[in-house]
């Protein structure tokens, strides 16, 4: 029995056809493409461990029938099931790096990655960055992603599942940078010892109204790596609480929020938040100096 799904055959028959479903339905894009004919593109390309870009070579290259059922599922995953591309695929991309991800870990998007590819300055200006923690790592591409720009720094990625950080080695190993990068399992600073020159984190930090409004896409992402209480504000609290303790003289907090950014900065009034801009989108994110926390601790 054929069935007009035979008539697919091309590379550009799977891209149009994938762009016509998801066209036809209420996906929700924010996980790494923000339209239609990019998650087409992202899904078929890199499904068949094709390039990006430069790739009009195969358009009219078949594909093999394992390739075909391959890709099918792949689509009809995304539509019914709204599974996000990025665990369709296993890859994300952060700061134009590839990642793992599967649905142990958040898929990467923090705008902290903008930060890192203007190596943190002017905020950064001449301080030396020889220790640097990601906490709440996640997939690890934060702490990674910094790695690849301090590239004398030691970075631990600390993370309170051991399930986040299985994936957090494996992004080591693809980066093969084993030698200055660590994981830590903790909760917040539990576990965490010394003092840092940067402190970076996308903790979690959605509240409890805007997490039961999340697209179904967000339902395939690990609860603990969204939810964080009525505010949103449960683990930045203890992030301030304690990150003082954990920086050097002229270490540098940098910390998301994302839409918690208006409790936070109400909840702390005396706290000189600098709050950063991006060019690519994205917002709620704090930056504190050492300096400014320990003069508040001080003041009680
Ligand atoms: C928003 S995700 C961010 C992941 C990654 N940094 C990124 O940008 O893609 C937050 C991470 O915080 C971790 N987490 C949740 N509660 C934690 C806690 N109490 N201590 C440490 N990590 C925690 C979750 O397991 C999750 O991996």
């Amino acid at each position: 029995m054929t069935s007009p799904i035979d008539d697919l055959q091309t590379v550009r028959d799977y891209l149009r056809y994938a762009s016509t479903q998801f066209a036809a339905s209420p996906l929700f894009f924010g996980h790494g493409t923000d339209n239609v004919w990019d998650e087409a593109v992202h899904l078929v390309m890199r499904s068949l461990n094709l390039p990006l870009e430069n790739n009009t070579l195969f358009l009219d290259a078949r594909l093999t029938r394992d390739e075909r059922a391959m890709i099918l599922d792949r689509i009809e995953r995304r539509v019914n099931e709204r599974v996000p591309l990025a665990y369709l695929l296993g890859e994300a991309w952060f700061m134009g790096m590839p990642f793992h991800v599967d649905e142990r870990v958040l898929v990467p998007r923090s705008p902290i990655g903008e930060l890192l590819e203007n190596g943190l300055q002017p905020w950064l200006g001449d301080i030396e960055v020889n220790r640097l923690l990601d906490l709440c790592t996640g997939s690890g591409c934060i702490g990674i992603g910094a790695a690849m720009v301090f590239e004398d720094a030691k970075v631990d990625l600390s993370d309170i599942s051991e399930d986040a950080l299985a994936v957090a080695e494996s992004n080591i190993d693809l980066h093969d940078v084993r030698n200055r990068v660590r994981t830590v399992r903790s909760d917040v600073f539990e576990n965490i010892t010394g003092r840092y020159d940067v402190i970076l984190s996308n903790p979690p930090y959605v509240d409890a109204e805007d997490l039961a409004d999340m697209p179904d896409e967000y339902q395939h992402e690990p609860e603990l790596g969204l939810a964080a209480g009525t505010d949103g504000l449960d683990i930045a609290h203890r992030i301030l609480a304690k990150a003082a303790d954990h920086l050097t003289e002229e270490g540098l907090l940098i910390v998301e929020v994302g839409n918690s950014w208006v409790a936070l900065d109400q909840a702390y009034p005396d706290l000189p938040f600098t709050w950063l801009e991006f060019e690519n989108g994205g917002d709620g994110v704090f930056l504190l100096r050492a300096e400014d926390l320990r003069a508040w601790q001080a003041r009680g």
